[in-house]
């Protein structure tokens, strides 16, 4: 190729070059050992002196004017490939996110976290107990006797076998014994049966058992009765239990406590009707209904009375310098007043129809 054609393909050539690697064909082509322009240089021994050098000349800024043509086509390929990259690997912070969805709390909860950052607030502690209970802390300590019919009001669900469980007072270690290992009467080994409580009433007795007065205690939990289901009546529900002892407290006390919990709980006045009634572990003993409005239909909320001085003995406390109220309250009945739902299986149906109401 002449000298003036190899310019003008050249030129024509690398305008065209679409890429890096076209580009590099064409260095090669032109300015290679074995390129155009080399095949220049070699022919030049042919001429004459004059010639040479005329040519010479001309071909070095041939090369030249090729390399620059070829380095400025190849950074604006660079650029054009940066470009491509960073329209490609664009992110639209702008464009709405996916939504995922999470669960939430369950209406129960949602009602037992309100009802106990109530009774926090006025000053009680939040305590639990075992849903797996024993014979004694369920019944007996509750001044429920054996066989007793009063164990009538609690259709319960029994385990099976027997469980040997140590008596709490006998816990505390002897320093005068003398021997290293206890007779099984020493050890004061009680044979229970186990159950799953019928109520958080036991927690009272664990409670007092441990902790002197004055407390003043609520008991969120779960509680089990062996009964037929209805639109009232689960075989499981939850209780919020309340326990107030010291030296003087009343049943104005309680009725002062418990007006003050259902109007913040409800956020209106509401009227309470306290009804004599019978427990075993209160006298005297009450039943509490309550109603929204004037001339509106008395509700059944909850139990309670003065702790009875059978169950401060249970617990190793003297009746004779304390007193106070306990009550026991339906959670899933304080749910269902708030969420004004009919059924209270519906709370353990895990239908997602009703769960995601709330
Ligand atoms: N434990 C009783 C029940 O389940 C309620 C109650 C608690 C009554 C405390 C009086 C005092 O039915």
């Amino acid at each position: 190729m002449e000298l003036k054609t190899i310019k003008i393909e050249a030129r024509k050539e690398i305008k065209r070059a679409k890429n890096l690697k076209e580009l590099d064909e064409l260095f090669k082509k032109y300015l290679s050992k074995k390129g155009e322009i080399a095949q220049i240089f070699k022919s030049l021994k042919n001429l004459s002196e004059r010639e040479r050098k005329e040519l010479g000349r001309k071909a070095n800024s041939a090369k030249r004017e090729i390399e620059e043509m070829i380095r400025k086509k190849s950074k604006e390929l660079q650029e054009k490939l940066r470009k491509q990259k960073i329209e490609k690997e664009k992110i639209d912070v702008t464009r709405p996110g996916k939504k995922f969805t999470t669960g939430h709390l369950h209406p129960l909860t949602l009602v037992q976290r309100e009802v106990l950052e109530i009774f926090k607030s006025m000053g009680f502690s939040v305590v639990l107990g075992p849903e797996l209970e024993t014979e004694w802390y369920n019944f007996d300590a509750l001044n429920i006797p054996k066989d007793h019919p009063a164990r009538d009001m609690w259709d319960t669900f029994w385990l099976q076998g027997n469980q040997k469980i140590p008596n709490p007072k006998s816990q505390i270690p002897n320093k005068s014994q003398k021997n290293l290992r206890l007779s099984a009467e020493q050890t004061n080994l009680k044979s229970e049966r186990l159950l799953l409580r019928t109520h958080t009433s036991p927690v009272q007795v664990r409670y007092m058992e441990k902790h002197n007065p004055p407390l003043r205690i609520v008991v969120p939990g779960r509680c089990f009765r062996h009964e037929a289901t209805d639109a009232s009546h689960e075989i499981q529900f939850y209780q919020l239990e309340g326990l107030m002892v010291d030296e003087n407290v009343s049943a104005a006390n309680f009725r002062a406590i418990i007006e003050e919990f259902l109007r913040r709980f409800f956020k209106q006045n509401i009227e309470i009707c306290l009804r004599p009634s019978y427990f075993p572990f209160t006298e005297p003993s009450f039943e509490i209904d309550i109603r929204r409005e004037k001339k509106g239909k008395w509700t059944e909320l909850l139990g309670a009375g003065m702790v009875h001085p059978k169950v401060f003995e249970a617990a190793g406390l003297n009746p004779k310098e304390w007193q106070g109220f306990a009550f026991g309250v339906g959670l899933d009945r304080l749910a269902m007043l708030r969420y004004k739902v009919n059924d209270i299986r519906l709370f353990y149906s895990g239908d997602l129809r009703f769960l995601k109401q709330f």
